[in-house]
């Protein structure tokens, strides 16, 4: 069996560190494995799934704009490799300049050409330079334009009125994808998803259950596809069904949002106490996050004691190490305990 170090505290994955909702918890115990005997009987009555069917019902959109995946990761893999594949030209992707670095990857991995578009530092904040995004998709005429809301590792989002404006402002040959992975951590309103499909068909807009519901381990994500999107549809759809445990988990982890919204409301409260402890120390500065993470500068003399002390007490943070961001740390909200004990390691390297 492959063993995990259990004595090491993860704060680099931007994974979820409190209990599983009790729902969740219950379908488990009561799925029969009986299920798995056969096929989904969905696609008989015209669906992918009940899952797909419930998160239709519950975003006010039709089941055939929901597309699922083996995680947000594998969703954005297939609608890279949908689109930037089709071969006879050279194919591009504009993506923002700090993002992760996987956006580039999969990209790569069918030949597309990765542009990168930038975000400036405003306070303690990240900005989309929308002017230039605008500017770059007028003369880069992309395949496909990139946004990511809230972004990592900058954990900065867009508001609506930014992505109507970036979104009028592209060819309808260009797909958009919004990847809002960490989303609903603060900003919770889901009914902007239901127009914006139907106004865009060249919008996809990609979720999970990794992040705000907490089950990265799971493998689930969903999206919400326009119209125009039609080749990836079938580039998408499983017709054999999904995993029939997976699907009720994830039902039942969408019914728990209430659950997960106080987890949220913890995480929003930490953010501020990372604030109020660490801002005033010289050359420090947290940023404002709308995800599960914060990102933090630090003086970059700092960084090999800030490595020892946090690998003293077994904690794993990320130490970025990419251009424009290599004096800055990102770490994602645990435990309020957990959290503490963060920002006592950092506030005694900085006193010393
Ligand atoms: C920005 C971003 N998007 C998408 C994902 C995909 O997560 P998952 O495949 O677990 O849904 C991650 C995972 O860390 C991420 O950081």
């Amino acid at each position: 069996m492959i063993s995990e170090e259990q004595n090491l505290i993860y704060l680099d994955r931007n994974e979820y560190n409190f209990e599983v909702a009790p729902l969740v918890q219950e379908v488990i115990q009561i799925f029969s494995p009986d299920e798995f005997t056969h096929y989904t009987r969905c696609f008989q009555q015209g669906i992918k799934s009940e899952l797909s069917q419930y998160i239709a019902d519950v975003y006010g959109v039709s089941e055939k704009n929901v597309v699922l995946g083996y995680g947000g990761e594998n969703i954005l893999k297939e609608v890279i490799h949908c689109f930037l594949s089709q071969g006879g030209r050279e194919r591009r992707i504009l993506i923002p300049t700090y993002s992760w670095w996987y956006y580039k990857s999969i990209a790569d991995e069918v030949n597309g050409t990765t542009l990168m578009y930038p975000l400036y530092e405003d306070g303690y904040t990240f900005r989309y330079d929308i002017p230039e995004i605008k500017r770059l998709v007028q003369s880069e005429k992309p395949d496909m334009l990139l946004l990511a809301s809230p972004n990592n590792p900058t954990g900065n989002s867009l508001t609506l009125d930014e992505i109507k404006d970036i979104l009028d402002s592209v060819d309808s040959k260009t797909i958009v994808v919004i990847d809002e992975a960490y989303t609903l951590f603060n900003k919770r309103d889901i009914t902007y998803i239901a127009p914006l499909i139907k106004q865009y068909p060249n919008l996809l807009i990609v979720r999970t259950l990794s992040k705000f519901y907490g089950l990265p381990g799971l493998r689930l994500g969903y999206a919400f596809m326009g119209d125009g999107l039609k080749p990836f549809d079938s580039f998408s759809t499983m017709y054999l069904g999904f995993n029939k445990l997976s699907e009720k988990i994830g039902i039942a982890a969408l019914q728990s949002t209430d659950f997960y919204a106080e987890k949220g409301d913890w995480m929003q409260q930490d953010k501020e106490r990372y604030k109020q402890a660490l801002n005033p120390l010289p050359d420090f500065k947290v940023y404002d996050s709308d995800a599960n993470f914060i990102l933090i500068k630090y003086p970059i003399e700092m960084k090999e004691a800030l490595q020892t002390a946090f690998s003293a007490v077994n904690i794993v943070v990320k130490f970025m190490n990419e251009e424009g961001l290599r004096t800055h740390l990102r770490i994602t909200l645990g435990t309020p305990a957990m959290n503490s004990q963060v920002i006592e390691v950092i506030k005694q390297v900085a006193c010393r």
